[in-house]
């Protein structure tokens, strides 16, 4: 057995010995600069003041472009009505939410100690995964510390070398950068586009490929046309992958989301990513499907073996979610009601509002400058709404994005179809194209995609 080497004995200091090894506690206190018998380390050289000055140039370019972003921390008692957040269902403070979340942390303690695989795996994160995939659909569920973790993990734990992946162009960044960790071969089809879809598997042969896309997608949200990528995919052996995000809750009998409502959860080549955070009023994320794949991502995804587990009271409080909207499944239909009456009341307005599919709309803004301006407006007159600006826009256009909360009353609705429509910009001008990536002259040049685009069929 490896012994411990034996530390060498240093003997005790003489009363007044300087030396480096035995400081003299009683002695005056030189400064660290004075002490000639310091060695200086070598990165204690005088730093070169220019080393991050790059960023001050790339700031100033953003700030040029109307790009600067900027935290503003809420007050908990903030008056203004909400409509910039992701509580889609409005539980993020609803009283067994929260108590959920209390005795959660009162019986397990503030964070989960260790990774899944060693002590972060609590009784609470499997009622959790149990109640998820029953809820869902799907054989089994495997929670993760975000959504953003859980997309990470499903892309690059289903695919790598030798894999093609055929992406929509218009999916979350976080399955984006899911490709870019996963080595495999990309190809971006255009939004919302089953020919393409089809094309890029032909093209590919017969070797293993995975589709990628959002459910409902987070700028405008438009659904997928999850019914035709099913088919697409079982013409040709390929696996279907969807971020359910934001369909999770508000999409489906009672929020049970997008795969439960195309009859698709619960299928062999389906897996879906969901998070946490929006309808469910908590933390974390998870991926549901076979549970021979769930099994694979618990022994060899990365985000899941090297992360600590979902903290305690975010598990509790997803969980209380969960139980409250099968108990109230009606949630899911007024958020969706709630966001056809905003989209309604915004174009009746004459604005440039989505049709929703989900509990998203989103309202076009001629610039990303008249979309702060615009935005400054509506908090300033009691209500918060998301600004959007590249590089958060898939197509480079800014908006304005409201979450349609299933709490809101029929009054405040009202208030925010006024206020918006009330501060909207006057130009109609858009001058937001093409200016979502600011890179300044002396940036090292990027990295070449991962994506190859396919066009649409038709365009060929
Ligand atoms: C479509 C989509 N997927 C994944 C995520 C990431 O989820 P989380 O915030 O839990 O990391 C988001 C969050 O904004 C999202 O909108």
């Amino acid at each position: 057995m490896a012994q411990h080497p034996v530390q060498p004995t240093t003997p005790a200091p003489a009363p007044g010995d300087r030396s480096l090894s035995a400081p003299d506690a009683t002695a005056p206190s030189a400064s660290r600069d004075d002490d000639p018998h310091r060695a200086r380390p070598e990165h204690a050289a005088p730093a070169p003041a220019a080393v991050f000055d790059w960023i001050d140039r790339r700031a100033e370019l953003r700030r040029r472009a109307g790009l600067t972003r900027d935290l503003r921390p809420r007050p908990a008692d903030d008056p203004v009505l909400d409509l910039a957040g992701n509580d889609y269902l409005g539980l993020v403070r609803h009283p067994r939410v929260v108590r959920a979340a209390t005795e959660a942390v009162a019986r397990w303690g503030g964070g989960a100690t260790g990774s899944r695989l060693v002590t972060g795996t609590t009784q609470l994160h499997q009622e959790l995964e149990e109640e998820l995939a029953d809820f869902c659909g799907f054989e089994a569920a495997l929670v993760f510390s975000s959504g953003y973790a859980a997309n990470l993990a499903a892309l690059t734990a289903l695919t790598g070398p030798g894999t093609l992946i055929v992406f929509d162009a218009y999916n979350h960044a976080s399955l984006v950068d899911g490709c870019r960790l996963s080595r495999a071969k990309v190809a971006q089809v255009p939004h919302r586009e089953p020919g393409a879809v089809r094309t890029a598997l032909t093209e590919h042969g017969g070797g293993r490929a995975l589709v990628v896309t959002d459910s409902v997608f987070s700028v405008d949200g438009d659904a997928a046309p999850l019914t035709e990528l099913a088919r697409a995919c079982r013409a040709r052996g390929a696996a279907l992958l969807v971020d359910d995000a934001h369909g999770l809750g508000v999409v489906g009998d009672g929020g049970s989301g997008a795969l439960s409502a195309a009859e698709l959860a619960g299928s062999p080549d389906v897996v879906a990513t969901v998070t946490l955070s929006k309808s469910l009023g908590s933390q974390g994320g998870a991926v549901l499907g076979p549970r021979r794949v769930i099994r694979h991502l618990t022994e060899t995804a990365r985000t899941f073996i090297f992360d600590t587990g979902l903290a305690p009271a975010s598990v509790g409080a997803a969980l209380g979610a969960l139980r409250l909207l099968r108990e109230e499944p009606e949630r899911a239909a007024r958020a969706r009601e709630v966001a056809r009456r905003l989209s309604t009341g915004l174009a009746a307005a004459g604005l440039e509002a989505s049709v929703p599919d989900a509990a998203v709309v989103s309202v076009r803004a001629p610039s990303p400058e008249a979309a702060v301006t615009w935005a400054q407006a509506c908090r300033e007159a009691g209500v918060a709404v998301g600004c959007f600006r590249p590089p958060s826009t898939p197509d480079r256009h800014s908006r304005l994005r409201l979450t349609a909360r299933g709490d809101l009353t029929d009054d405040q609705i009202e208030r925010a179809v006024k206020v918006i429509s009330r501060w909207a910009p006057r130009s109609g001008t858009d001058t937001t194209c093409g200016r979502g990536s600011v890179r300044a002259a002396d940036d090292p040049p990027s990295a070449p995609s991962v994506m190859r685009t396919v066009k649409r069929p038709d365009r060929a």
